[in-house]
């Protein structure tokens, strides 16, 4: 089967029930999404699809027809993505493991969103997980990243 992952297609011969973080990290070699949880619980796994922030350990491969994103392909040539580097300027991260599902999870929010209320953040990002307790961190990056954004 052909999936798109940040744009570039990749043909994989693999199970069409297997996860699509498996086929990320493991066929692909896209590290970007991490395995946290397994069961849909944590949100580390999270790509973006159809403009929608997914779970990776919860969507099977077979089922993708539309090109998936990860954080690996939100950076180009010109630098980080906004989001990332409000990340940055707002030191969010600690461990830093959740924070590729978070990041993902705001970009998503952003698109559909331009101006998120922290009432809207909040429900966007309740089901990203954070054991560092970054969330007002996070909340600041994502009122950054919409100013920068909004700016552009
Ligand atoms: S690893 Fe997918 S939600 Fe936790
Ligand atoms: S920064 Fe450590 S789990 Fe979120």
């Amino acid at each position: 089967m052909n999936i798109i992952v940040n744009g570039i297609s990749h043909a994989i011969e693999v199970e069409p029930d297997m996860p699509l973080l498996w086929a990320l990290r493991d066929i692909l070699n896209i590290k970007g999404p991490k395995f946290g949880c397994g069961v849909g619980l944590c949100g580390a796994c999270t790509v973006i699809i159809d403009g929608e922030a997914v779970r990776s350990c919860q969507t099977l491969v077979g089922d993708i027809t539309t090109p998936v994103r990860t954080i690996d392909g939100l950076a180009d040539d010109a630098g980080l993505h906004p989001v990332q580097q409000a990340w940055m300027d707002e030191q969010v991260a600690q461990c830093g493991y959740c924070q590729a599902g978070q990041i993902m999870s705001a970009v998503a929010l952003l698109e559909a969103n331009s101006s998120p209320t922290d009432d809207d953040i909040d429900a966007a990002m309740t089901g990203n997980l954070c054991r560092c307790g970054t969330y007002p961190r996070i909340r600041a990056a994502i009122h950054r990243a919409a100013g920068e954004l909004a700016g552009a």
